[in-house]
């Protein structure tokens, strides 16, 4: 009986959106199902890391045989990264709303009587992964992994988004409608690590987190990041 090849590893998998208050009764979110996490998590929990999931409210079911981190916003979310830190694999799938509104109302807001529209002022969110990649020393996880959905110039865009986020990996997955992806079954991702490109054959999300966690497993093995 071979130890799995990530027993003892901590992972912090995000997943799902995030959903930013308007009032108490209305807010911004996105339409993340949250599968591609559950995915991924459930892939590294088989190779036996110890898996912390943060998800934002997601329909898509939990994973399973992980600890799962319940949060709305994106500030809770960041928060509770931190909370699971240290880890030695952190990889953010979570389609994090890149704004949230400056002061939620307290009350729900109300039609004026002239119906005039209310104005909201948006903040920028913390960037979570740009954050973790910028840890210094011992607190950063050693293989960070981000994910780009990209619907045109995949490759120069993806390029950019590693440089400027710092992560080690990125997975850059084209939703460009001639792709397919979006209400399709299959995923068509583009693995870049340094300067490495490699581009994997359309498959489903399963397979996709199969083959990234079997690859992150590698890398441990090795002992480097390609
Ligand atoms: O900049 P963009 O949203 O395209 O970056 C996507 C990647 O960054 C994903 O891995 C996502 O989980 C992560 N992200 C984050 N915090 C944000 C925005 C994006 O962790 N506020």
């Amino acid at each position: 009986n071979r130890p799995k090849p990530l027993a003892g590893k901590h992972a912090i998998v995000t997943s799902g959106p995030t959903r930013e208050p308007i009032d108490p009764v209305r807010f911004l979110s996105n339409a993340s199902s949250g599968k591609q996490g559950v995915a991924i998590a459930e892939a590294l929990a088989a190779l036996g890391a110890r898996v912390s999931f943060v998800t934002g409210p997601a329909q898509y079911r939990q994973p399973r045989g992980c600890a799962v981190i319940d949060v709305e916003t994106a500030i809770e979310m960041d928060r509770a990264v931190e909370a699971a830190l240290p880890a030695d694999i952190a990889v953010f799938c979570a389609a994090v709303s890149d704004w949230r509104v400056e002061t939620p109302a307290d009350d729900k807001i109300k039609k004026d009587a002239d119906e005039t529209a209310p104005t909201l002022t948006l903040v920028a969110n913390p960037d979570i992964l740009r954050r973790v990649s910028s840890l210094a020393g011992g607190n950063r996880p050693r293989l960070v992994v981000g994910f780009a959905a990209e619907t045109s110039n995949l490759l120069e865009n993806a390029k950019a988004k590693l440089k400027r986020k710092g992560c080690d990996w990125l997975l850059a997955n084209d939703v460009s409608p001639a792709s397919g992806t979006f209400g399709g079954a299959n995923n068509t991702v583009t693995l870049l690590a340094g300067e490495a490109v490699e581009a994997w054959e359309p498959m489903d999300k399963q397979a996709v987190a199969q083959k990234l966690a079997t690859r992150i497993a590698e890398s441990f093995q090795r002992d480097r990041r390609i």
